[in-house]
């Protein structure tokens, strides 16, 4: 048996914890749909060594990046979503001393800007191509001001590492301030959080380089902006071999989930982060969530997963582990479709958990997102399943001497 059963019990119970994400640099934004780092943690130390390669294809919030940074493996992660690799790239890039104590000294002025009430706008080229929508009510035309004053401020740091951290810290405080709130919070409340936020990342930001301090050889992560389906004609990732651990949560079938916008005033959607991020938006719901929900037995969603896989294939080797998170909408079709494409993708599931009631299973605690059919079983509980690469071919298609079968 490939996976041990005591790997198993303590991915399960690191799968099940249900503790807020805390710890190193996970709460400086709230990526939606995270899993827990004690979940990728766990995955990290069963299934790879010190020096190891991590690869994460769906890095979205970089849980997977900083587990594995802490962990002392390599990692590369990599994602659609251009908010995903600014986040990942900011939670995994560790600051020196000095960067963290300019940015300490920088501070005062910059909450003296953020004070003082004029109208700042920079940003017309954003505002052109919608990134403000919903931001210049009568309720958020001050937040989206102050944010304005922020970013123009940050601007002049002159350094990309210090400015990223800046924008992240904006991000978190706007995404509080703003994001899923039947009452917005003031602006004065807004100033408060990017104050608090900044120290208590700083902080965060300090912690972990002590912790991490004396890891010589482990590089920072690698996040790309990529489609996964292209992993094997990306030079980055072939280059660095076939990864010893594959460790992620790909979009959920059927399951919504804004990954790409904050719902403002109830279901106002705002691409605004994107601004904050200086990032740009992609094509729109189904670009990151792998296609339609609402498409009859979501077969593009499927084809694309198939492809993902099929790809992860080809850069893994028969020592490489595939772990994954997923949530299921109607898990009794679902699941044995999912499955079936890590069958054709040329994967086979590893393990003792044949049968169904022996896979790890978990209630989703209080997400934000919900199934597209309300039935409570449906999108409320994720499943973690384990693959490696199939030592023969798995189709009747791919075997060899097909023509001499008679087909
Ligand atoms: C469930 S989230 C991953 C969350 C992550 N485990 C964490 O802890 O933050 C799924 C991610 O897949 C990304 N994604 C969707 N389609 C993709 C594709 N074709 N290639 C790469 N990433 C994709 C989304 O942008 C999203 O960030």
């Amino acid at each position: 048996m490939i996976l041990s059963s005591e790997d198993f019990y303590h991915i399960r119970s690191a799968a099940r914890d249900r503790g807020s994400v805390r710890g190193a640099t996970h709460q400086f934004y709230r990526y939606p749909a995270r899993f827990s780092p004690q979940f990728a943690r766990a995955a990290i130390e069963a299934f790879s060594d010190e020096g190891d390669l991590v690869l994460d294809p769906f890095v979205g919030g970089g849980t997977t990046a900083v587990e594995a940074l802490r962990a002392r493996r390599k990692c590369l992660g990599t994602d659609i979503n251009e908010l995903a690799v600014f986040v990942s790239e900011v939670k995994s890039t560790i600051l020196r001393e000095s960067e963290t104590s300019e940015l300490r000294s920088w501070l005062p002025d910059f909450e003296r800007v953020l004070k003082i009430s004029r109208t700042h706008d920079t940003s017309p080229q954003w505002r052109e191509k919608g990134y403000f929508r919903h931001l210049e009510g009568s309720e958020t035309w001050r937040h989206r001001n102050i944010i304005s004053a922020a970013l123009s401020e940050i601007e002049k740091l002159g350094c990309s590492r210090l400015e990223n951290f800046a924008r992240c810290v904006v991000l978190r405080s706007a995404q509080l301030s703003l994001d899923g709130r039947r009452n917005l919070m003031s602006v004065s409340e807004l100033r408060d959080k990017v104050s608090k936020h900044f120290v208590m990342m700083l902080d965060d930001m300090d912690l972990l380089r002590e912790e991490i301090g004396d890891h010589r050889g482990i590089p920072t992560p690698t996040i790309l902006k990529c489609n996964s389906n292209q992993l094997h004609e990306h030079e980055t990732v072939t280059d660095a071999g076939a990864p010893k651990l594959i460790v992620t949560s790909p979009p959920y079938p059927g399951i919504h989930v804004l990954y790409h916008r904050w719902q403002v005033n109830g279901r106002r959607e705002t691409p605004a982060p994107y601004w904050i991020a200086n990032k740009l938006d992609g094509d729109g719901e189904r670009y990151y969530t792998l296609g339609n929900r609402h498409e009859k037995e979501l077969k593009t969603y499927f084809a694309n997963l198939e492809a993902i896989f099929s790809s992860l294939a080809k850069i893994s080797d028969h020592d490489t582990k595939i772990v994954q998170m997923v949530a299921f909408s109607e898990p009794d079709w679902q699941l044995p479709k999912y499955l079936e494409v890590m069958e054709n993708a040329g994967l086979v599931e590893i393990g003792s958990q044949e049968a169904d009631e022996d896979r790890i299973w978990r209630d989703v605690p209080n997400r934000k997102w919900h199934a597209e059919r309300q039935s409570r079983k449906a999108g409320s509980r994720e499943v973690v399943l384990f693959h490696r690469k199939a030592k023969r071919p798995t189709q009747l298609s791919d075997l060899p001497g097909r023509d001499h079968l008679g087909n």
